[in-house]
């Protein structure tokens, strides 16, 4: 069985996001959808905050599994016995990120390989942290993010 690994904060997921998880889910048998439980840093939305709204946004998709996790990636890995870890690459400058993050990774455990899938164009600009400014001036987030994930950004501005 292929298990592939999608790593991130998802603060919130991004439909940028969730096209790589569907198309990583057509091509593996298995998609694990790691949380990073980043404890020095208060997100937007908790950790099981932003589980459910994976999970709610992936919904259909039956080879998908969400989980969190906190420490090494690369420990997580082997507690999942799986050996590729899915990245998302939107232009150069991920690409400076993601390839020193792919040699640490690798260095840390040579069984492992980082597989980068280029992003969808039309998703090209979209950042959970661009989404999480936007909200902050009440700007209108409806076309970067899945509909759960709009709902619950507005009713956690309401509250
Ligand atoms: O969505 P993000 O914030 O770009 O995701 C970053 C993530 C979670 C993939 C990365 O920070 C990570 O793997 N953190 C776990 C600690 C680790 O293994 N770091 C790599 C060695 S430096």
């Amino acid at each position: 069985m292929s298990i592939a690994v999608y790593p991130g904060s998802f603060d919130p997921i991004t439909n940028g996001h969730l096209d790589i998880i569907k198309r990583a889910s057509k091509i593996f048998s298995k998609v694990i959808v790691a949380v990073l439980i980043n404890r020095d840093k208060k997100g937007f939305f908790s950790i099981e905050e932003r589980k459910e709204l994976i999970e709610e946004a992936i919904r259909g998709l039956d080879n998908v599994e969400v989980v969190s996790f906190n420490g090494l990636l690369v420990d997580f890995m082997k507690e999942k016995e799986a050996r590729i870890i899915i990245k998302g690459l939107r232009n150069s400058t991920d690409f400076e990120y993601e390839h020193q993050m792919a040699l640490m990774n690798k260095k840390l455990n040579e069984n492992v390989e980082t597989l980068h899938m280029s992003t969808n164009p039309e998703y090209s600009y979209i950042s959970s942290s661009a989404i999480r400014q936007i909200v902050s001036f009440g700007g209108e987030i409806k076309e970067f993010v899945p509909v759960n994930v709009e709902v619950a950004i507005k009713n956690k501005m309401k509250n």
